[in-house]
């Protein structure tokens, strides 16, 4: 029976939808834009949290789409800005005993299930991803049981309780290799939560594949409209793409990657203009390695909540240096996961990392760029 008919058959779970209300709390919540200090108040902040950071043996690893006040922190201060597994493998090679983690709930979580010896605190543990609400624990539990002849494939933005569930971990730089991988092993998948995901490695790979019908809130807007009329205008840009954006807005790109895949792509020396698709915190990276050049957002359906066209990832916007600095002082916001579900979570993260190593992929340099 082939993927497309065996799919019309199945059931798929009601999900508990992250509505535009939600989201706008979230944005509300997180004044989703940079923050505004008093004058002199971000310098105090800055050197603060330095201070902080070594009291504390403490290492700070931020994500790709925090503000560019953080990623600057972290490079400044001897810590790292990465996609959520790199920043895992990072805090596990760094001799620091506390891990600040900017990011969104699950890359804490992910830190600490690798390094459990270690302490993980998070500016803020409200950070979440629409996509980890999108799978709660029970709905995927059922769905799997209900599948048993599938191999259950979670991307990294899953909570530890979904993971624990998983056969394999995946994130969005080697989720290609390793679905290729299954399906000349003649296994059939699961996928969960991404959909854009899973359909883009579903058509790249010809799996069998049954697709969870979960989205990234911010990936999920980007439009393919407003992307040829922005090429229009710049016809030289390439379009750079995060595989968690809609079918038709991948097959506009030059280049479909992961975060760290589409910084690579950036650096072509024979480009000089980019149309990009993904948070725009990404841009800090971007320009920073190549002032020179032009960096546009790809335009969106302007669904952001409170602010019309706003791209920002309402939870990542939650970690800020006032909290940051909070929690320094008060070791607030520790991640603790129950062991039980820790060490079954950390299987299928091992056998990802496994895999990488065997087949010599750089997980940070994500080879889909
Ligand atoms: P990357 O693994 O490409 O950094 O993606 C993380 C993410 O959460 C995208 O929304």
């Amino acid at each position: 029976m082939s993927a497309q008919s065996e799919k019309k058959e199945i059931e798929f779970p009601e999900l508990p939808l992250v509505t535009e209300d939600f989201l706008s709390k979230a944005q509300a919540a997180a004044g989703c834009q940079m923050a505004e200090y008093a004058p002199g108040e971000r310098e105090a902040l800055l050197a603060g949290i330095k201070k902080l950071l070594k009291e504390q043996d403490a290492v700070l690893v931020a994500h790709y789409y925090t503000s560019d006040d953080l990623q600057q922190l972290a490079e400044e201060s001897g810590g790292y800005v990465a996609d959520s597994l790199e920043m895992a493998r990072f805090g596990h090679d760094h001799p620091a005993s506390t891990l600040i983690v900017a990011g969104v709930r699950f890359m804490g979580e992910t830190a600490k299930i690798l390094n459990p010896e270690k302490r993980v605190l998070m500016p803020d543990t409200e950070a979440t991803c629409s996509l980890d609400l999108e799978c709660p624990v029970d709905l995927f539990t059922a769905f799997c049981d209900g599948h048993p002849e599938y191999t259950s494939v979670v991307y990294a933005n899953t909570s530890a309780a979904v993971k624990a569930r998983a056969d394999w971990v995946v994130t969005s730089g080697i989720a290609l290799p390793i679905i290729k991988h299954l399906a000349e092993r003649g296994e059939k998948v699961l996928w969960a939560p991404d959909r854009h995901l899973g359909s883009y490695v579903q058509r790249e790979t010809g799996v069998d594949m049954l697709i969870w019908p979960g989205s990234c809130v911010i990936h999920e807007q980007f439009k393919a409209d407003g992307i040829r009329n922005l090429k229009e205008k710049y016809p030289q840009a390439q379009v750079l793409v995060h595989p968690e954006s809609p079918k038709e807005v991948v097959e506009l790109a030059d280049v479909v990657g992961s975060t760290t895949g589409l910084i690579k792509a950036s650096l072509n020396p024979d480009v000089h203009a980019f149309i990009v698709a993904t948070e725009p915190g990404i841009f800090y990276k971007m320009k920073q390695a190549s002032p020179a050049k032009l960096f546009l957002e790809a335009p969106s359906g302007g669904l952001g909540g409170t602010c019309e066209s706003c791209l920002r990832c309402p939870w990542m916007a939650m970690n800020g240096l006032r909290n940051l600095a909070e929690v320094l002082k008060t070791g607030a916001n520790e991640i603790t996961i129950e062991e039980d579900i820790r060490a079954r979570a950390l299987v299928p993260i091992q056998r990802m990392l496994d895999f990488a190593r065997r087949h010599q992929i750089i997980v940070k340099e994500k080879g889909n760029a």
